[in-house]
């Protein structure tokens, strides 16, 4: 497409002094590239060079791939500066958090104005929390290191999540994330396979010493946001959770690597919550928590903002999580989960597969999960369903609020070497129904696995090793969707 377009750069120089001859000549040739290309209206446009093409290009690094129709346009931007041009100095010592804060200010004046990028070049950039802003890019060039503060006050205390009604792991507010955004639109985050790093070992030891005041922050987290594409960066060594994009829509997630130490607690790879239009491809993720949790908020808060996650889509992501799953739903799931779509998943030497989990108090539901084709190497328990362990936000949580599951594919299923059958263990009282496995083939088990449900009902075909006679739909009309 590119390099269909005529050249007419050099041309344009002869209009400041047409000479007749010029001009005939300078139509003819418009004539014959008209006849050329006669489907685009692109001949007129291209003859003011002051309007710039408004094609989302993939040389501007804007390029969602097979997740493209989950984006609205994303033009190249018209304003692009380097965070030098704020007096950062890249040597992972110097603290450039006022550097990034005047930047996105500066920044934030041209988004009605053609929008702007922020150019962060090879080194060492080291710094404390910051917020971006709408028609917006942060790009981090080929050996760009953004560095998380060490300083705990640079990840200032914001107000809990409404959906969580209280810090995830303490009570009260929770340290804002290290790159934050409320309320953005067209933000893209990308480059040359730059690294952000969180350097989130002090955050880990304030956890495992028991020493940590408020909720961990995330490396990345987006709220109420719209339009947004993350791609083509490594993220290291997230606090906790590593990518948390809340309350947003059309997101799209691509060829990203992220890696935490395996034991590192928490550092869950992306977690979308209580957004719809999601589309995650293309990620390798090596972490100490799940490579993909897909939530909606926690019990009673959850419940009463009811906002659910929808119309998500996860394949080819790969990795390992030695105490966690590949995928994980919930277990905050109590503004309802509903169409998802994992595929193409190759996860080893992990605790679980996917696991789907939730409790009583949670309430919500999840429907319509479709799990097609996940290649297992050595995962304990390749499939998992399972109820909490009294895991409340505080006494206000309603026993009654019981979760609703019903509606989950789980297709072509290859599991090698794994130590158990699936465990499906849903909530006494609740109704887990349709439930449905097709070509599910565990090899390597012992030959006494087997599978173990409880509080479960749904189908199977072609299951390896006999499943359990709750899911034996005995020639009953088919439950899968
Ligand atoms: C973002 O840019 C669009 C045009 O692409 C404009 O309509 C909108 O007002 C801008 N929004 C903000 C918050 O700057
Ligand atoms: C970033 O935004 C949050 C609210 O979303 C606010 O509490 C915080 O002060 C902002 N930080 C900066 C540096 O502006
Ligand atoms: C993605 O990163 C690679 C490796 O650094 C780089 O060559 C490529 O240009 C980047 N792609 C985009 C779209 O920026
Ligand atoms: C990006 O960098 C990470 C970490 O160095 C590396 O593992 C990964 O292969 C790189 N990705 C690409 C596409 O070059
Ligand atoms: C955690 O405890 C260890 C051992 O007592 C100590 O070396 C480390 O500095 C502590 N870390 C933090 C962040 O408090
Ligand atoms: C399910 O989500 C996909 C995007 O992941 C969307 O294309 C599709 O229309 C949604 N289906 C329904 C029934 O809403
Ligand atoms: C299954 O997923 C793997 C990646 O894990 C991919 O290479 C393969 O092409 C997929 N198979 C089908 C039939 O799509
Ligand atoms: C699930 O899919 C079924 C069949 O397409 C549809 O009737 C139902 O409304 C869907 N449920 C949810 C919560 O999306
Ligand atoms: C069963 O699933 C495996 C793994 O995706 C696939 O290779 C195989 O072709 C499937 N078999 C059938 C009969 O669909
Ligand atoms: C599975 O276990 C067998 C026997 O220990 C071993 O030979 C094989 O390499 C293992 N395969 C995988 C994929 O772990
Ligand atoms: C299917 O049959 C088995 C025994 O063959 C029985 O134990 C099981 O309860 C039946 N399942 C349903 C859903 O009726």
């Amino acid at each position: 497409m590119e390099s269909e377009k005529p050249n007419f750069g050099a041309v344009m120089v002869y209009f400041k002094k047409p000479s007749w001859a010029f001009l005939v000549l300078l139509f003819t040739v418009i004539a014959v590239l008209s006849l050329q290309i006669t489907t685009k209206a692109i001949i007129p446009f291209q003859l003011f060079p002051v309007l710039r093409s408004s094609n989302p290009d993939v040389a501007s690094g804007f390029d969602p791939g097979s997740c493209a129709g989950f984006l609205g346009e994303l033009p190249e931007r018209k304003h692009v500066m380097s965070i030098k041009d704020f007096g950062a100095i890249g040597d992972g010592k110097t603290s450039n958090t006022a550097a990034f804060r005047k930047a996105l200010v500066y920044m934030q004046r041209f988004g009605e104005k053609g929008g702007a990028q922020l150019n962060v070049p090879k080194g060492k950039w080291l710094t404390g929390s910051f917020n971006l802003t709408s028609n917006f890019t942060l790009f981090l060039e080929q050996g760009a290191v953004i560095l998380g503060s060490q300083d705990p006050e640079e990840w200032p205390v914001v107000e809990p999540l409404p959906s969580y009604g209280r810090g995830r792991e303490r009570l009260g507010g929770r340290h804002i994330s290290l790159i934050h955004g409320d309320g953005l639109i067209n933000v893209v985050i990308t480059g040359q396979n730059g690294t952000i790093d969180g350097q989130g070992r002090m955050w880990w030891e304030l956890w495992w010493n028991r020493t940590l005041k408020h909720t961990r922050g995330h490396l990345l987290e987006l709220m109420n946001s719209h339009n947004i594409l993350i791609s083509n960066l490594t993220f290291l060594n997230s606090p906790f959770w590593t990518i948390h994009p809340i309350y947003c829509s059309n997101v799209v997630i691509k060829d990203m690597t992220i890696l935490a130490p395996l034991n590192a607690p928490n550092t869950d790879g992306i977690d979308p919550d209580s957004s719809t239009n999601v589309c995650i491809e293309d990620c390798y993720i090596e972490s100490g928590d799940d490579l993909v949790a897909v939530k909606s908020g926690w019990d009673q808060y959850g419940i009463r903002m009811a906002r659910p996650s929808s119309n998500i889509i996860v394949r080819r992501i790969s990795g390992t999580t030695p105490t966690c799953s590949g995928v994980g739903i919930g277990s905050e799931m109590s503004g309802g989960i509903f169409n998802v779509t994992i595929e193409d998943m190759h996860v080893w030497n992990s605790a679980a597969g996917v696991r789907i989990k939730t409790d009583t108090g949670r309430g919500g539901y999840i429907a319509n999960i479709t799990i097609n084709n996940i290649t297992m190497e050595r995962v304990k328990i390749p499939i998992r369903v399972s109820r909490g362990s009294n895991d409340h936000p505080d006494d206000g949580w309603d026993p009654k609020a019981i979760p609703k599951i019903k509606g989950i594919v789980i297709s072509n299923i290859v599991s090698l070497n794994s130590t158990k059958a699936p465990v499906l263990a849903g909530v006494q009282g609740a109704s887990f129904e349709g439930i449905c496995f097709k070509n599910v083939t565990l090899l390597g088990l012992a030959p006494t696995a087997a599978w173990h449900c409880e509080f479960v009902s749904g189908c199977t075909s072609a299951v390896f090793p006999l499943p359990c006679p709750q899911l034996q739909n005995n020639g009953s009309s088919a439950c899968c969707l």
